[in-house]
């Protein structure tokens, strides 16, 4: 019997993103899935298909009243939490009020966990919990160890402020209470059913609108570590099954790639042409971004194993094959900043 088999687990924010993605892996793993989403960003036709095998509990509730999470916590033995007040950079950047409500969120899950008797936590946390100034400089190889996160502690927004919080708040709980969990540090996701408010979804956009000229933000020259959805949803399940003390991993490819790179990479494999124009006012984030994944290879056994190359052709013909330009055109300035 493998680990999951008739496990009970909740998933927070199942019908998001990665969610979803998650919620497929546990449901083949043989895992009786719950799932409480607001729909806030979360899309229904993500869980569609489980809905209608009745392979899934849905509850389309906001998780912010404890009378609700708990709720939702009776009866589950591991809770995935991933529901939050998320977008990309130019969400995290110009909603910070929004964001911040992820402290209260947090808090009120892992309380609600612990009183109902929940086995173990697994917390979708994130790159932005790494101090900023440390990663100005794209010249420099940098990559972040999971001991980087320390005094003087320097979050990226109010966003990466609350994951930091839920981190520490589940050591905690560990500690005091004996509450199992581990934290998975995602670093920018990517992939099918992904947002175009983050930068991979919005380059594909962009070229499939054949936006000229095609705008990038920043200089081009920031460096990131895009990591397939379908590699987070594994690391995410090996926390589950081999992290218990609240031990933070990073979940990131070591990949080190240039924004302008994969814009032209987008461009030539799409056939859009186009002048680009560099918008370095508009949000940025850091210059040089990328985890060190020995920690999750040690204590998982985890290796990204999607090439960030393939997994982008891969996005690129989903993209394409699930779009309609005329709808992303009308769409598409607004969804780069909003959730
Ligand atoms: N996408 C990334 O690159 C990335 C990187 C690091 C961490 N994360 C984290 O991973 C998780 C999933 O992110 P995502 O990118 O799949 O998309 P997302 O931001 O859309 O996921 C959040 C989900 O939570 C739901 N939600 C929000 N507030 C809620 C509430 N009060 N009650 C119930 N449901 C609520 C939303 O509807 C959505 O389904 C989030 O916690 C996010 O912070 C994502």
């Amino acid at each position: 019997m493998g680990f999951f088999d008739h496990k009970k687990v909740l998933v927070t924010g199942g019908a998001s993103f990665i969610g979803s993605h998650l919620v497929d892996a546990l449901i083949k793993r043989g895992a009786r899935v719950r799932i409480a989403d607001n729909l806030s960003s979360g899309r229904l036709a993500n869980i569609q298909n489980h809905i209608d095998d009745k392979t899934i509990e849905f509850f389309e509730v906001s998780l912010d009243r404890t009378e609700v999470i708990e709720k939702m916590a009776e009866g589950i033995q591991i809770i995935f939490h991933l529901a939050a007040d998320h977008g990309g950079r130019g969400y995290v950047d110009l909603h910070q009020a929004a964001c911040a409500s992820n402290l209260a969120l947090d808090g009120m899950v892992i309380k609600a966990a612990h009183k109902m008797g929940v086995e173990k936590i697994v917390f979708a946390s994130s790159g932005c919990v790494y101090p900023n100034h440390i990663q100005n400089d794209p010249k420099q190889i940098l990559y972040l160890t999971e001991d980087m996160v320390g005094p003087p502690y320097d979050a990226d927004n109010t966003y990466g402020w609350a994951k930091l919080m839920g981190e520490m708040t589940l050591k905690a709980y560990y500690k005091d209470y004996g509450l199992k969990s581990a934290a998975c540090r995602y670093f920018t996701v990517y992939g099918e059913r992904g947002h175009e408010n983050h930068a991979v979804i919005a380059m594909i956009a962009r070229a499939f609108v054949k936006q000229s000229p095609f705008v990038v933000w920043g200089t081009g020259e920031q460096i990131r570590n895009w990591t397939n959805v379908h590699d987070i949803v594994s690391g995410t399940l090996l926390a589950a099954e081999k992290i218990d003390d609240g031990t933070a991993i990073n979940l990131g490819t070591m990949e080190r790639t240039k924004v302008i790179d994969a814009v032209k990479e987008v461009m030539h494999y799409t056939g859009h042409q186009a002048e680009i124009e560099l918008h370095p006012e508009m949000p940025t984030g850091p210059y040089n971004r990328v985890a060190d994944n020995a920690l999750a290879k040690k204590l998982l056994g985890w290796e990204p194993e999607i090439k960030f190359m393939d997994g982008l052709h891969r996005t690129i013909d989903w993209y394409f094959a699930n779009k309609n330009a005329d709808e992303v055109a009308k769409t598409l300035g607004v969804r780069l900043t909003e959730r």
